[in-house]
C-alpha cells in the first residue's frame, strides 16, 4: 500500500485537532506537513495548537508551518465563542516544545507541489482558504499538480452557521474560497449538510474516555467543551464533528454520498456574502466544479474514529 500524501491546512480548533489525529492514526495517509492559518483563533494560537496536537500524538517530527494571519480582502473574524479563548479549550495539555518551521506555509505548499510528482499530493483545508488561495495566486503552475482538494466548508440545505447564509470557513475569507473553487482543481467539499449529521454523543465521548489514553481523554475533553455551544444553539444531543469528515472521506469514501455540481461563492450579497451557492439540482447550466457531499453514515464515521484514535498510544 502506498500511503496517500496529504497536507492539512488548518486553524485548530478542537474538530481540526481530531482531524489531525485521525490522519496521524491512519497508515493509508502520509501527512507531509501541517500548514496553519488564522481562523477559529488568531494565527499564533493555531500554530501553537497544531503543535500541541502533534505532541499529544507522539509525532513532534511532523513539520508545522505558520501561514497567513488574515484573510485576503477583509479583517479576520474568529470563533472563540465556539472554541474558547485558546481555540483548543477543554483539555489540559502542555505548551508545545517542538519547533515551528522557518518557511512560510504558502512556500511549503508551493515547494511541495513542485517537488512531488504531479497528481500525488492532496490538500485538506479545514479552515479558511487563505493559504491555499495565496499559494494558487503566487504559483498558478501548482494547480494542475494538485491531486485533489478535500475541504470542509460551505453548506446548501443547512445554509449557514456564522451568518444565516454562510458557513464559517467560507465566510472568513470568501475571496480565497472563490479563487479555490475557480482553480480547476478536483474538489471534494464537506459542507454543513454532512457535518450536521455527524453529531457527537454521550456514548461516543464515553468510548473516547474508555480508551484510557491521553488522546482519548483529550478528545473527550475537547468535544465536551465545544458541545455546550452547539447543543444550546441547535437543541441537539451532540455537536457536529466537522473537520475529521475530510480525512474520513479519504479513508472510507463509501461512508459518504454526494454529487458533482457547480458551486459558486457569493461575494456581493448584502445578507449572503460567503454563501456557497451550490447547484444541487443542476438548474444553472454552469460547469461542474466540485464533488459536494450531502450524506454520511454517522455510525460508521464514529466507529472509524474510535478504531483509529485507539491506535494512538504515544
Ligand atoms: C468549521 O468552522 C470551524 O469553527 C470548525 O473548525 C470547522 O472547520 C465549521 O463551520
Ligand atoms: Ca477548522
Amino acid at each position: 500500500m502506498t500511503a496517500r500524501k496529504i497536507i492539512i491546512d488548518t486553524d485548530p480548533g478542537q474538530d481540526d485537532a481530531v482531524a489531525i489525529l485521525l490522519a496521524l492514526a491512519s497508515p493509508e495517509i502520509a501527512l507531509l506537513g501541517i500548514t496553519c492559518v488564522a481562523g477559529n483563533v488568531p494565527l499564533p494560537l493555531t500554530v501553537r495548537n497544531a503543535r500541541i496536537v502533534c505532541e499529544l500524538a507522539g509525532r513532534p517530527d511532523i513539520p508545522v508551518f505558520a501561514g497567513c494571519d488574515r484573510p485576503v480582502a477583509q479583517p479576520l473574524v474568529t470563533a472563540e465563542h465556539v472554541h474558547g479563548n485558546t481555540g483548543l479549550d477543554g483539555a489540559d495539555l502542555p505548551e508545545p516544545m517542538m519547533p515551528v518551521q522557518a518557511a512560510h506555509a504558502v512556500d511549503f505548499i508551493i515547494d511541495t507541489l513542485r517537488r512531488e510528482p504531479p497528481g500525488t499530493v492532496t490538500l485538506c483545508p479545514i479552515g479558511p482558504l487563505t493559504n491555499i488561495a495565496t499559494a494558487l495566486a503566487r504559483a498558478p503552475d501548482i494547480a494542475p499538480r494538485i491531486a485533489r482538494i478535500v475541504l470542509m466548508g460551505g453548506a446548501y440545505f443547512e445554509v449557514g452557521n456564522i451568518t444565516p447564509a454562510a458557513e464559517f470557513n467560507i465566510f472568513v475569507d470568501p475571496e480565497a474560497a472563490a479563487a479555490v473553487f475557480a482553480a480547476g482543481v478536483p474538489l471534494t467539499v464537506v459542507p454543513l449538510d454532512v457535518t450536521h449529521k455527524a453529531l457527537t454523543s454521550a456514548a461516543w465521548l464515553g468510548a473516547m474516555r474508555s480508551l484510557g489514553t491521553p488522546v482519548g481523554r483529550a478528545v473527550a475533553g475537547w468535544c465536551n467543551f465545544f458541545e455546550r455551544f452547539d447543543k444550546e444553539k441547535y437543541g441537539s444531543q451532540g455537536a457536529p464533528l466537522h473537520d475529521p469528515c475530510t480525512i474520513a472521506w479519504l479513508l472510507a469514501p463509501h461512508l459518504f454520498t454526494g454529487r458533482e455540481i457547480n458551486v459558486e461563492i457569493e461575494l456581493q450579497g448584502t445578507f449572503t456574502r460567503g454563501m456557497t451557492v451550490a447547484d444541487w439540482w443542476r438548474v444553472s447550466g454552469r460547469p461542474r466544479n466540485a464533488f459536494f457531499l450531502g450524506g454520511v453514515d454517522a455510525q460508521g464515521y464514529f466507529a472509524l474514529l474510535t478504531e483509529r484514535l485507539a491506535r494512538l498510544v504515544p
